[in-house]
């Protein structure tokens, strides 16, 4: 059991949250003269559904998470910062990240005034239980976990997460933005038997859907209560609920995309490893492949100038040498990979 109400900041708990005219009444009317919208219309004069009640319904299908556990923000981006934002008291509470991962845990902390409290992952990027124990203390609110790892690519161990989530008494964020490359079903399902979980996953990724900023974060009802009274009320824009319903109704899409991605994966793993300067290719659960290799500032510059576009990751702690490579194309792998043997 945990005590949402000594967690979430005394403000926020207080707080009376703006209430929409579209919350204020729910249904169907003839005239709505109570938004202050312009009466002629464009298709998109009307102010968007605030709870998103349909798309919602359509995740909830496919995710297999109630509605009431499914919060929607402005890609993933938008709940990391509504939860520092909920539970953390600027220059009081602190939250605890392991590294190298996700670089917005860190920027939304920062912004928002929230002490980071740093420990690295194990040389093979999995969850160091010894560090995260001696590093948790009374104001830390929030622990940011990456599964599969943002930049390693490795699933963390299920295990040791669920330990995390058991030994600490704040909330455990586990971030899934890449859960659909694995043939995991990661921890939505233990939504039931953990109040203190908190799941992100996003239509980012294998979904193909960044342009639409269609974040996914799913928790207990109370969680998402207490995300719902701070979100600016119309955070998904019409176009984006629409397109990601849309989207959405192409599961077989999205999993033959996935299918060809991994399949892409090992191909590109298997080329880079025969490439001389190539000193280390890492294994991956994601749609990218941190890649040790030679010379890292000076290739990543050449492969700047010929228009090909990695992430240098070299200056990251536990990557060394490294960039990042988002598997592309059949045709971009190639490019990329008949690039690097001619530099
Ligand atoms: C681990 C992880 N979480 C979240 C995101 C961002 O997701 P969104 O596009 O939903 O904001 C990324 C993007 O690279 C990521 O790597």
């Amino acid at each position: 059991m945990i005590e949402l109400e000594k967690l979430i900041r005394k403000n926020v708990l207080r707080l009376k949250p703006y209430s929409s005219a579209r919350d204020d009444f729910q249904g169907s009317a003839s005239i709505y003269l109570d938004a202050n919208e312009n009466p002629y219309s464009s298709e998109y004069n009307r102010y968007p559904d605030p709870h998103q009640l349909t798309l919602k319904q359509k995740i909830s299908e496919i995710k297999k998470a109630p509605v009431d556990q499914i919060f929607l923000g402005n890609g993933s981006d938008e709940p990391i910062d509504l939860l520092i934002r909920a539970f953390c008291e600027p220059g009081v509470d602190n939250v605890l990240i392991p590294q190298p991962t996700y670089g917005m845990y860190t920027v939304s902390a920062e912004v928002n005034n929230v002490e980071i409290k740093t420990v690295k992952l194990t040389p093979d990027f999995d969850l160091d239980l010894d560090s995260i124990k001696s590093s948790i203390n009374d104001q830390t609110k929030l622990i940011f976990l990456c599964s599969p790892n943002n930049p390693s690519g490795n699933l963390l161990s299920f295990d040791k997460v669920k330990e995390v989530i058991t030994l600490f008494n704040g909330l455990v964020i586990v971030d899934e933005a890449y859960i659909d490359f694995t043939n995991q079903t990661g921890f939505v399902p233990l939504l039931k038997q953990y109040p203190n979980l908190v799941v992100l996953q996003t239509l980012s990724k294998a979904w193909g859907l960044a342009a639409i900023r269609l974040g996914m974060c799913f928790a207990s009802v109370e969680i998402v209560q207490v995300l719902n009274k701070i979100k600016p009320p119309y955070n998904i824009s019409l176009l984006s609920q629409q397109a990601a319903e849309a989207g959405l109704k192409h599961l077989e899409r999205k999993n033959r995309w996935v299918a060809e991605i991994l399949h892409e994966r090992k191909e590109l793993a298997q080329q880079l490893s025969k490439i001389s300067m190539v000193k280390k290719v890492f294994p991956s659960d994601a749609n990218f492949l941190l890649v040790k290799i030679d010379n890292t500032k000076a290739i990543y510059k050449k492969l700047v100038e010929i228009g090909i576009i990695v992430r240098d990751r070299s200056n990251v702690i536990l990557c060394n040498d490294c960039l990042r490579i988002t598997v592309g194309t059949p045709a971009e792998n190639k490019e990329l990979i008949n690039q690097l043997n001619l530099l």
